[in-house]
């Protein structure tokens, strides 16, 4: 099992943000983690990368990772994307991607090359030297995933890099993260977009007030009664 999380709980004061939730992933897999909002989705995301405090078991490759802090884990390998993407505004493309490689290189130059190619892969090699702040949403997303992609992941969290989108942006990246998922990197992926989620993921979860409450496949989740009701808050019968 490329990455496995058992029994995940994060509390704030009184409101239990994620109860229990377990996952797993495999290499190449596409996990969608869908939810209401509020469910505990980018909460469940913080904990399973270090940046709220859990408890649970967390393992990458079978080495238990619990309680590495967020600047571990991408050396290892653990890379994630932000609900709210806030790359430094003033800064070049070519700059905010650098400052992610180098968790991985040693020095300047080879961290400056691998960004290069990170740009190149996310088709903004033609604006690395523009500042963040003058590129339009669909390239501040390709940014943000650029971010995590230099850190040469096996395994990715997308927080809503879809949604918000206009449609052919939205097609470019389906494409391009089916395009990272056959590369061999496992992807868990919260969207909003039920179309999105279903024509990506291999396999769904679905969570409403901490809890996991539903998981399949794609087909299965789109029928699951729990999962209708917590969309619809209450199917009459
Ligand atoms: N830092 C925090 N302190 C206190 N409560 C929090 C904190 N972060 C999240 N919460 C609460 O935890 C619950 C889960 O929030 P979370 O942001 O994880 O939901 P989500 O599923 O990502 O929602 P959305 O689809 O709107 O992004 C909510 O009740 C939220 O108000
Ligand atoms: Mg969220």
């Amino acid at each position: 099992m490329l990455f496995e999380a058992n029994q995940i709980n994060v509390q704030f004061g009184g409101v239990k943000a994620v109860h229990n939730v377990s996952l797993t992933l495999q290499r190449g897999e596409i996990l969608g983690l869908i939810g209401p909002n509020g469910a505990g989705k980018t909460t469940l995301f913080n904990a399973l990368t270090g940046f709220v405090a859990k408890t649970g078991q967390v393992q990458l490759e079978g080495r238990d990772i619990t309680n590495l802090p967020p600047f571990e884990l991408p050396r290892l390998g653990v890379a994630r994307t932000f609900q709210v993407e806030r790359p430094f505004e003033d800064l070049t493309v070519l700059e905010n991607v650098t400052i992610s490689s180098f968790l991985r290189q040693t020095n300047a130059k080879a961290a400056r090359n691998a960004a290069l190619t990170t740009l190149e892969r996310v088709g903004l090699l033609d604006r690395a030297n523009q500042k963040c702040s003058e590129l339009n949403l669909a390239r501040r997303r390709r940014l943000e995933i650029a971010k995590a992609l230099a850190l040469e992941p096996r395994v990715l969290f997308l927080d809503e890099v879809i949604a918000g989108l206009n449609p052919p942006a939205q097609a470019e990246m389906i494409e391009f993260i089916r395009g990272l998922a056959k590369s061999g990197i496992g992807i868990v992926m919260v969207e909003h977009i039920m179309k999105v989620i279903m024509s990506l993921s291999d396999r769904v979860i679905c969570m409403a007030f901490g809890e996991k409450i539903a998981e399949g496949t794609p087909q299965q989740i789109a029928q699951d009664p729990a999962v209708l009701d917590a969309y619809l808050g209450g199917i009459d019968d």
